[in-house]
């Protein structure tokens, strides 16, 4: 990143964000919702919003991707039915709330709001931006769920960037309670009024966040996830030594290293780089064990493989050969 952007970064708290007209919609009048992806998060996002009765239009670059999408709404809806904490009615209104689409063009028509969460790819993602300016209707409010790239600078490829604002929803969506709701440098306020509001309807909480990289989440997860790995370069424990100080000793869930599996070693990594990038500290350096893992392919349980062995169960019972 640059030292202009980082001075911007910098003058960021200073500036108070330019008057706008308020030509959005409130949230209890508005119905249809856009949703770009239908990847791991979009088909979250398009099910949570489509489960409180919104009309979704989901959007992705082919069938076979939306019917993937769709086929992993329908397993989650059928596992929240056998829990019993819906009915079969609630899965069938869910379902029925949700249209696919293979143009972006075609699925934001008669849209309030769009929610982008198609790949973490910078020229994509302003691709993505840039067309939607084009063809939404001009009081369509533009979010994206991305992980760490500048809401400001994907806000700067539209004509709108009062209107572009961070959702950053968790995974597994329909599960995970926290949004991120996070105020690009041009953000209005109504906007950000009209995303808080929005949120709590889909009985998330919101918390706001100023555009700085990797916001909280990753601006403070990141850092641990990436330590345990020097932890483990450096030879101070292994794999399941790490992790299990922890669970046990910290009360986390699941080890940092069976997380970042979980999340991605590629993933991991491009947010490290962001942070590295956007504030030129070392600290945030990612570690030469991690870069090495990725190059090699083993970028966790997506690959099979990362700092555990995933071939036989999608469980991190097995430390990879590498570290046993
Ligand atoms: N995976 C996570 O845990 C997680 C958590 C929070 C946020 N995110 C963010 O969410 C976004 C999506 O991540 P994901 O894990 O769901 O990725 P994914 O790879 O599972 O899904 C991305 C989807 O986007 C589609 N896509 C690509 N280009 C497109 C285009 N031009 N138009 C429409 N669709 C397009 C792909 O076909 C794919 O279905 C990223 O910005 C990521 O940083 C991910």
């Amino acid at each position: 990143m640059s030292n202009l952007l980082e001075h911007f970064y910098c003058s960021y708290q200073v500036t108070k964000s330019p008057p706008q007209k308020n030509t959005y919609q409130n949230t209890t009048n508005m119905k249809n919702i856009a949703v770009i992806g239908a990847g791991t998060m979009g088909n979250g996002i398009a099910h949570t919003f489509a489960q409180f009765g919104y009309n979704v239009q989901l959007i992705d670059i082919s069938q076979a991707s939306l019917d993937r999408g769709l086929a992993t709404i329908t397993k989650n809806l059928d596992r929240m039915v056998a829990k019993e904490k819906i009915s079969e009615d609630d899965k069938n209104n869910t379902l029925n709330n949700i249209t696919t689409y293979t143009s972006i063009k075609d699925g934001v028509q008669n849209t309030s709001l769009v929610v982008e969460a198609a790949t973490e790819n910078v020229d994509l993602k302003l691709k993505i931006f840039k067309d939607l300016d084009e063809v939404c209707a001009e009081e369509t409010i533009l979010a994206t769920n991305t992980s760490s790239i500048s809401i400001t600078q994907i806000a700067a490829a539209t004509n709108r960037p009062e209107k572009v604002i961070g959702m950053h929803f968790m995974n597994p969506v329909p599960i995970m309670k926290l949004v991120e709701i996070i105020r690009g440098y041009n953000t209005s306020d109504e906007v950000m009024e009209f995303t808080v509001d929005l949120t709590k309807k889909i009985n998330k909480v919101p918390v706001e966040v100023n555009d700085y990289p990797g916001f909280v989440a990753n601006r403070i997860l990141m850092p641990m996830i990436n330590e345990s790995i020097e932890t483990l370069y450096n030879g101070v424990a292994g794999v399941a030594e790490i992790d299990t100080v922890m669970k046990l000793g910290m009360a986390h869930p699941m080890g940092p290293l069976q997380l970042a599996d979980f999340i991605g070693l590629d993933v991991c990594l491009s947010i490290l780089n962001v942070m590295y990038d956007g504030f030129k500290n070392p600290k945030y350096a990612p570690c030469p064990l991690l870069v090495n893992m990725v190059m090699a392919g083993k970028l966790g349980v997506k690959s099979g493989e990362g700092f555990y062995d995933y071939s036989e169960s999608r469980k991190a019972e097995k430390v990879a050969k590498m570290f046993s």
